[in-house]
């Protein structure tokens, strides 16, 4: 299943939960996201290597986190996150989730290798990374712009 059903999975500040598609379409609607962004949540409902879930705090949704081109035989998988309204961020609900989706990644999933790509200048996206326990290792085929990160069982997050 690519869209999370189960019970809310408290992480500290947030909940990871199950997506309820009428206030999450609104809410996608009015955020200040890419329409690729926008599109993980229907993207999901059709692609197996997707694993989509919605952020709340305190009973109100606040932003996505989706796993990605899953690998299962690799054991890897890709993260994007995003909190959707300028005023929820800072406030370490990205962190929260990060570090909520990685447990959920490694002990039900079975994922060994997590990986983050961002942009170079997204300082609040690098940032909650490291603060996950990923490491840079350098610059993504897309481009010099972005940068990847990856989180490995036991790894440590210095800079290569
Ligand atoms: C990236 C994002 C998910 C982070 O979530 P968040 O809730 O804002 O993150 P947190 O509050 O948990 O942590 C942000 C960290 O970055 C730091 N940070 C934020 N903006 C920063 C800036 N401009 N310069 C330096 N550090 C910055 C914060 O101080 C904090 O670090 P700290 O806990 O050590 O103080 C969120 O900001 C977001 O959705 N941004 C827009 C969409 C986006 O960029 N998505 C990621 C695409 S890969």
């Amino acid at each position: 299943m690519a869209i999370y059903q189960g019970p809310p999975r408290p992480f500290r500040l947030i909940s990871l939960v199950q997506p309820e598609p009428k206030h999450l379409l609104a809410a996608l609607a009015v955020a200040d996201l890419t329409d690729e962004e926008k599109g993980w949540f229907r993207r999901a409902q059709t692609d197996d290597g997707c694993f989509y879930f919605v952020v709340q705090r305190q009973e109100r949704l606040i932003g996505q986190i989706v796993l990605h081109d899953i690998d299962r035989k690799e054991q890897e998988a890709l993260i994007g996150y995003h909190v959707f309204r300028p005023e929820d961020r800072r406030q370490g609900y990205g962190s929260d989730a990060l570090k909520a989706i990685c447990d959920y990644a490694a002990g039900e999933l079975h994922l060994r290798r997590l990986v983050v790509i961002t942009s170079l200048d997204n300082l609040a996206s690098r940032r909650i990374a490291i603060k996950a326990d990923f490491r840079e290792i350098g610059p993504a085929r897309e481009g010099p712009q972005l940068v990847v990160y990856e989180r490995l069982p036991g790894g440590k997050n210095e800079p290569a």
